[in-house]
Parts: structure tokens; C-alpha cells; sequence
């Protein structure tokens, strides 16, 4: 049977190395060629793609999706999706759950990998629906995570209330890169033991074992691994395609790719890395074993050096990856991962340059007490808890349930506002209301890379 792989240059791998800078026109001249390699899918879409293709590019990403989808005529493609907070960062309401994935279906995703941030399967379980309500493959991700609470059998009851939900196939989202070749046999052979449908394994090279722990869940039976062209791989991005591949090369696991079409098209990516090199990070480069103290995904670590640069406070990094942990077990030891890695990474960041732990709260750690994220793996920490926002208005229930449908609100905005051109517009103004409106009026312009006098014309 061999194992397949998912590529996710054109997704993760730009979002962990390079802030998911990567423009679509560097995507689409080698799209044909990845279409005929073989690939399980193209993760291309979701996650931080959607924001920043609009935020900083000058992109939009219905546009990207169809785009890329033309000329991938053979091989699935891939979303990200946040479950109830679809590409964003707040729950949206059922309405908007079920819009959003009609219109990434009918744009062109196939297999939509779910995961919600602390594993409530309760945030995932309409989008999961939706997506075979629209013919699409749902994936459940299980956001992997350590803590005294988190356990291989747990992780494994997720994976078979995820199968009876009816996902096709199960995803272990090690968003950071801390799964160790151990544990992955251990969760592998676990979750095998419970369920039938396929398991993908997705992992970081963030603490440099991805590789081993690749092997080591083929080993133990894996159907897919995600990689990423060497170009854009290592680091806190996927383990190389190319290296996999030929790891696997004429054993049990065989990709099937062919190597020397996989070296060609790692070669048109190192020149678009090349184009892309001011944005690559030492810190991002080299694996680092501290990722298994802090667990900070890749994506986040940039993301927390930028704020700490904007406040001229970057030699404090170390100290705030040494408050998140501490901040991680108050709150339930939730995984960290969109949007939990920002609502705790901020206010560590907070707690660190106030110089007293909660002085400053931000608004989302408060709704986070409140239960509006979900239930966490664990129960908070109570004096916390009533430290900052009191014992009124805790909810218990699935937060989507407190929403009123918003799409007829929404719509009745963006047509005064006269930017509902299509129904695709109309979701990307649910999604990030400002920046939409400054994007849709052209106010927006696309970020000049170093080296470049001004962006090239699209
Ligand atoms: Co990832």
C-alpha cells in the first residue's frame, strides 16, 4: 500500500518559515507539475492563507483557491479549517459555518482537515457535517499536545468519537513538532486500534524528530505524512518531501513518487525561497528541543518575535516562552494552536512586560474564562478565573449555541457598504469585517519584499 504524502508548501510551510508571505504567482507555474506527482493532496488553503492573502498581499484567496484549482486537475486539494472559527479567530455562527464550507466546496477544496483549538469536538462537529453534506472529504484533526493531562488512550477516544461523527479519515495535528518517534508508534497503534479510517500524521521539525517520528509511524502503520518541498521545509515547517520520499524508497512505505520530478520541482522552489529570503528567521531555521517546554507552534514564534520587536523587547523572548507554559496551565493546558496560541501568547507576552502576571487582561483571555472557547482539556485555574472576571456568565454549553444567525446582518452591512459583489465577498466580510472593506474599496496594497523597488503589477 505504501504511505502517501500530503504537500503543504503551498500552505503550512510558507505559514511556519515565512509569515505565509507567499504570493500566488509564485504558486501557479508549478502547480501542473505537482498535479502529476501522486500526492494523497495539496494542503493550499486555510489557516493563516485566507488573512494574510487579503492583509498583506493584496490577494484574494477565493481567487487563489480557483486559480490553483484549474490547473490541479488529478490531485485533491486541502484546507485548514478552524472548525466553528473557520479561517478566523472567533466562533461564527452555524449560518456562517455552513455558507463558509459550501463556498470552499464549490471553490474547489476537497478534503478539509478540522481541528478545533481545544479539542471540543463540539466546534467541529457542524463543519465535519457540512462538508459531507457537500460531498467533500472531512478529515478530524486532533490537536497533539503534552500536559499532565493529556494522554495516548485519551487522544485515541478523540480519534473514535471524531470517526463516529463521521470523518473519513483522522488527522494528528502536531502543530508544534513534539511528537517523539516513541509516542508516534504509541498513538499510531492506539488510534489504529479504534478506528478503521485512515490516519494522517502532521508534524514540525521544530524540535528536530519529525523525520525519525515519520519513520516511526510508518512503522506503525500510517496511511499519510505531510511534507513540504525542501526549500520550505525544516525549521519549524514539515520534514522535506523529497527526503521522505526517498527514505521510504523500495520499502513497505513507497510513496510512489518519482525522485527525480520531485528534485525538479524542488529546484523552481529554492528560487522562490530565494526570493523570499528577508523574511526567513534564524530563530525559524534550526530545531530547537526548548519547542518541548514552551510548545510553541511554528507560526507562532514569528508571530510572538514580531510583537516583541514592535515593543523594541526581543531579548525578552525567552522569558515569555517561560511564561506561556505557566499561562497554558491556568487555562486548562489547552493546545496551542490558532487561535488559543494568540490569545495565550499575547497575554504571556503581557504578563512578561507588565512585570506582574494579569495586571493587563486582554478581552480574549476574558471570554476564554468565560467557557466561550470551548471546553479545555482541563478545569482552569479557579483563582485566576475569579481574579479577573468574577464567577458571572460562565457557560458551559457549545458556544456556537449562544450565536444568532448572521449572515442576513452581514449581508444587509456589506450591501450599504456596496461591496457584496458575490457570495464569496460576502464571506470574506463575515470573516474579517475591517480589512474587507479596505480591500474591497482597493485601499489595501501588496507588501514590498527587501530587494524589490515596489511589488510587480499583478
Ligand atoms: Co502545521
Amino acid at each position: 500500500m505504501g504511505v502517501m504524502l500530503t504537500d503543504t508548501t503551498l500552505r503550512d510551510a510558507h505559514q511556519s518559515l515565512i509569515a505565509t508571505r507567499m504570493r500566488t504567482r509564485d504558486m501557479l507555474p508549478i502547480v501542473e507539475e505537482l498535479d502529476k506527482l501522486g500526492f494523497f493532496s495539496l494542503e493550499v488553503w486555510g489557516g493563516a492563507t485566507f488573512d494574510s492573502c487579503i492583509r498583506f498581499l493584496n490577494e484574494d484567496p477565493w481567487e487563489r483557491l480557483r486559480s490553483i484549482k484549474a490547473k490541479a486537475k488529478n490531485t485533491k486539494l486541502q484546507m485548514l479549517l478552524r472548525g466553528q472559527n473557520l479561517v478566523g479567530y472567533r466562533h461564527y455562527a452555524d449560518d456562517a459555518v455552513k455558507e463558509f464550507v459550501r463556498l470552499a466546496c464549490k471553490n474547489g477544496v476537497d478534503v478539509f482537515r478540522i481541528f478545533d483549538a481545544l479539542n471540543d469536538i463540539r466546534n467541529m462537529e457542524l463543519s465535519i457535517a457540512e462538508v459531507k453534506k457537500n460531498g467533500g472529504h472531512a478529515q478530524g484533526g486532533i490537536s497533539y499536545t503534552t500536559s499532565p493531562v493529556h494522554t495516548v488512550e485519551g487522544f485515541a477516544d478523540m480519534a473514535k468519537t471524531l470517526e463516529e461523527k463521521g470523518c473519513d479519515s483522522i488527522c494528528i495535528k502536531d502543530m508544534a513538532g513534539l511528537i517523539s518517534p516513541k509516542i508516534a508508534t504509541d498513538l499510531v497503534t492506539a488510534i489504529k486500534a479504534k478506528v478503521s479510517i485512515p490516519i494522517s500524521l502532521h508534524s514540525h521539525c521544530s524540535s528536530g524528530m519529525a523525520p525519525m517520528s515519520y519513520q516511526a509511524a510508518a512503522e506503525a502503520g500510517i496511511s499519510i505524512l505531510d511534507t513540504a518541498f525542501t526549500a520550505f521545509s525544516w525549521g519549524t515547517s514539515q520534514p522535506p518531501t523529497e527526503s521522505v520520499a526517498a527514505a521510504f524508497k523500495d520499502t513497505p512505505y513507497d510513496t510512489g513518487l518519482d525522485l527525480a520530478k520531485l528534485f525538479e520541482i524542488g529546484e523552481y522552489f529554492l528560487g522562490v525561497r530565494n526570493k523570499y529570503k528577508s523574511l526567513l528567521q534564524e530563530e525559524t531555521l534550526r530545531p530547537s528541543i526548548n519547542v518541548l517546554l514552551h510548545q510553541v507552534p511554528g507560526g507562532m514564534i514569528s508571530n510572538l518575535i514580531n510583537q516583541l520587536k514592535e515593543q523594541n523587547a526581543v531579548h525578552r523572548l525567552p522569558e515569555v516562552l517561560e511564561e506561556l507554559p505557566k499561562v497554558r496551565a491556568d487555562l486548562g493546558y489547552p493546545p496551542l494552536v490558532t487561535p488559543s496560541s494568540q490569545v495565550l501568547g499575547i497575554q504571556a507576552v503581557l504578563n512578561v512586560l507588565m512585570g506582574k502576571r494579569y495586571k493587563m487582561v486582554t478581552q480574549e483571555v476574558k471570554n476564554y474564562l468565560h467557557g466561550q472557547y470551548g471546553q479545555p482539556p482541563a478545569p482552569m485555574n479557579e483563582e485566576v478565573r475569579k481574579e479577573i472576571i468574577g464567577d458571572k456568565d460562565i457557560i458551559t454549553c457549545r458556544p456556537a449555541d449562544l450565536l444568532e444567525p448572521e449572515m442576513e446582518k452581514n449581508k444587509a452591512e456589506a450591501d450599504k457598504l456596496g461591496i457584496n459583489k458575490s457570495d464569496e465577498d460576502l464571506m470574506t466580510y463575515t470573516l474579517y469585517p475591517r480589512v474587507a472593506v479596505q480591500f474591497f474599496n482597493g485601499e489595501l496594497k501588496e507588501e514590498v519584499l527587501a530587494g524589490e523597488e515596489e511589488a510587480p503589477a499583478k
